[in-house]
């Protein structure tokens, strides 16, 4: 019997991969989505990478009641939690904002769960939970340090949540991503550029695209090998993989709250990735080193053995590939400024 899992958030950058992947496991995903940072044209990506156009709910996970007959009505079995916003400078401008949609967002759809008898719940968090870990690689059992901003404090609430309502009979995993970098290899979904890129790697494609004049790096004065900031880049179709892995390991574990971090366990810095971009494309890359930006944590990378070894899960393209994905979903973009 195919297992419906209802995907918040499904059009989104890591939704929408995530959804591929769950079809090209056997699933069948009904997407609700607002599109308050997506549009209904990725539903044709999906459609064209997996000869399937799923189900697709145009609605705000506040609208609990909404939910709740779309539970029903699919006889959904599992949820996968994406729906939330994610710019970690926007969320200080708008901390309100950020904590009604992401925490508000989480309540109304467990309630939703809770009233239709749904408790299989994959929460999308973030290794910003961690805030700058005093030992690296950061494992699970690693504290959660003071939020650096609204978005990751929303994450660190959220995840807090779970813990306490797994208590009550809802088996949840939480996965910590890193830095989800990168496209669909076909280049027909990604990660659609909708502003001006928080993100570096966005910001590398679109100024190697001509579509910004110049990269800053913010700041070349950290205690690193060539003084900027380490993160561990992982590849958004990896990201995506975990959440099927994280779907069955649901319907087996008896634990009601386990978290993992999935990472590829390398720490790039800011230089190196570059570097990388350059050597994938053959393209000099312009940029400037300017001032360390506010928020940033130095250093930063995943231990994901236990994903490895639990999940049986591991990260499997490399920085290259990374590279080339990203810039083969952005030479397909229409021109923009
Ligand atoms: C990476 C590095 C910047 C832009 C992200 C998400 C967050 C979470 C973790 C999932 C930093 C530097 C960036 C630029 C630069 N993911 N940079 N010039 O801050 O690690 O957080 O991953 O929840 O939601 O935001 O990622 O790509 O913004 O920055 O030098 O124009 O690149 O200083 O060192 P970050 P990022």
């Amino acid at each position: 019997m195919t297992k419906t899992i209802a995907v918040t958030g499904g059009l989104g950058f890591i939704g929408s991969h995530t959804v591929v992947e769950l079809i090209e496991a056997g699933y069948s995903p009904v997407i609700i989505d607002n599109l308050s940072n997506s549009t209904l044209s990725v539903l044709d990506g999906i459609e064209k990478i997996s000869g399937i156009r799923p189900t697709c709910y145009t609605l705000n996970v506040l609208e609990t009641s909404e939910l709740e007959a779309i539970f029903n009505t699919h006889q959904v079995d599992a949820v996968i939690h994406f729906a939330a916003f994610k710019a970690v400078g926007e969320s200080v401008l708008k901390p309100l904002d950020y904590y009604h949609n992401n925490v508000g967002g989480l309540i109304s759809l467990l309630n939703a769960m809770k009233n239709t008898g749904r408790n299989q719940l994959v929460f999308s968090s973030s290794c910003t939970v961690y805030g700058q870990p005093q030992t690296l690689p950061v494992t699970e059992n690693s504290p959660f340090s003071k939020a650096e901003s609204p978005y990751g404090q929303t994450k660190k609430i959220g995840e807090e949540m779970l813990m306490d309502i797994s208590k009550t009979g809802m088996k949840t995993i939480s996965l910590r991503y890193f830095n989800p970098v990168g496209a669909h290899p076909s280049a027909l979904i990604g990660e659609l550029p909708l502003g001006i890129p928080n993100n570096l790697v966005p910001f590398i494609t679109q100024t190697a695209a001509g579509w910004r004049k110049q990269l800053t790096v913010f700041g070349n004065d950290y205690q690193t090998h060539d003084g900027t900031c380490i993160r561990d880049y992982i590849h958004v179709v990896d990201l995506a993989k975990a959440h099927v892995k994280a779907i069955e390991y649901l319907s087996k574990t008896e634990a009601m709250f386990t978290a993992f971090n999935i990472g590829t366990g390398q720490g790039l810095t800011v230089l190196e990735v570059i570097k990388a971009f350059e050597e994938t494309t053959q393209i000099q890359l312009n940029y400037q080193i300017g001032l360390r930006r506010k928020g940033d944590i130095e250093k930063v990378w995943a231990d994901s053995s236990k994903a490895n070894a639990e999940l049986g899960w591991e990260a499997k393209f490399d920085l290259h590939q990374m590279m080339r994905d990203a810039w083969k979903w952005q030479g397909q973009l229409p021109i923009t400024i």
